[in-house]
């Protein structure tokens, strides 16, 4: 049994925030997140949007496009780092806006690698029969997290949600054909959001200390995702056999243009074969995979039998890749 995607879809929050919008509100220019970051602008939620709104949204895009009905999702799992609450899961919460009863639903936690973490764990369910139809949704609302004083973190993120329907198929035409999964501890304390969990619950001398932001060593992670990127891409490759000419369409996390450039010229994958979209939305964590695959396969790009390779990393640290033959 291999596990097929039938059906995408995605939704993003309307409000644009520019370079320019940023420049009136921090020390930076639209020329410097241009060229170092590849970011023009990203979208951020509104006041009464939550990450399973957002999820919702894509999620019913991704049945429609799939035309699979609720009542046939037999789980629903989500990737996010910014759940609506600490519990419930921020599943179960899509799963009744759905109308989808009974079913399995588990949030899962890796960060920018939620995607493709969450493809793994699908096709694990799929390949041993436990379950036909899953529904797979990234969401997150990292700006939620983000100090809007702080000028080298505050530009480079962005909302959104991605949701897709996976199905199990006896042939072996397309379909997720090798997922590798990894992570390191010790370098947690490279991104991380260190207020409001157990260790730290919210306190006013949380908030003071400014506990509730996201902190990041960018240099230091940014030197990371490039090595692990690169070493998760040619263990996709070499573990199925492949060269990177085989592959049609190269899908990387878009956390950096110079990340993804860097990481593609150690490949040696031709610039044409590179899916980029960092400049409309920046780098939206789980979602930026999923996002980028839905505007392909709307954009009528891919044909069948293409081969991708998906490619991210992220706080954890967390890295991974996938293969899927289209
Ligand atoms: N505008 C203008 N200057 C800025 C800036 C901004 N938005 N952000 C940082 N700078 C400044 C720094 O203060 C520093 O100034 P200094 O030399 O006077 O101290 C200078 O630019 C260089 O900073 P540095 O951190 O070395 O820049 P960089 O080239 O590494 O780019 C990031 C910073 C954050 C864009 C980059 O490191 C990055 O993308 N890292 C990976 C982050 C990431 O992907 N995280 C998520 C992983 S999923």
């Amino acid at each position: 049994m291999r596990a097929k995607i039938i059906g995408t879809g995605s939704y993003v929050p309307e409000k644009v925030i520019t370079n320019y919008d940023l420049e009136k509100m921090v020390d930076t220019t639209d020329e410097w997140i241009r060229t170092r970051t590849g970011m023009v602008e990203r979208r951020i939620a509104s006041n009464n949007e939550a990450a399973s709104d957002l999820a919702i949204m894509a999620a019913k895009r991704a049945l429609k496009d799939a035309d699979v009905k609720a009542k046939d999702i037999e789980m629903i799992l989500l990737a996010t780092a910014t759940p609506d609450m600490l519990f419930p899961s921020t599943a179960c919460i899509v799963q009744t806006a759905l109308g989808i009863k009974g079913a399995a639903a588990f949030d899962i936690s890796a960060a920018c690698t939620g995607f493709i973490y969450a493809l793994s764990i699908t096709e694990e369910y799929i390949k041993s029969g436990k379950y036909k139809t899953i529904l797979l949704i990234t969401t997150e609302l990292l700006t939620r997290y983000i100090d809007w004083t702080d000028r080298s973190t505050c530009i480079l993120f962005g909302d959104g949600a991605s949701a897709m329907v996976i199905q199990g198929t006896n042939s072996r035409d397309g379909g997720v054909i090798s997922t590798h999964i990894h992570a390191d501890g010790s370098y947690a304390d490279f991104i991380s959001v260190q207020g409001g969990g157990s260790r730290c619950v919210v306190s006013h001398e949380s908030v003071d200390k400014k506990l509730h932001f996201m902190k990041m060593k960018g240099n230091e992670t940014f030197k990371m995702a490039v090595k692990m990127m690169t070493a998760t891409a040619r263990e996709a490759l070499s573990y199925n056999g492949f060269s990177v000419d085989d592959i049609n369409l190269f899908i990387p996390h878009q956390a950096n243009i110079r990340i993804i450039n860097a990481v593609s010229k150690k490949l040696g994958i031709a610039p044409e074969k590179i899916y980029i979209n960092i400049e409309k939305y920046g780098n939206t964590s789980a979602v930026s995979i999923p996002l980028a695959l839905d505007e392909v396969v709307k954009g009528g790009r891919l044909s069948k039998g293409d081969l991708i390779l998906m490619v991210a990393f992220g706080g954890g640290l967390t890295w991974g890749s996938a293969l899927v033959r289209w």
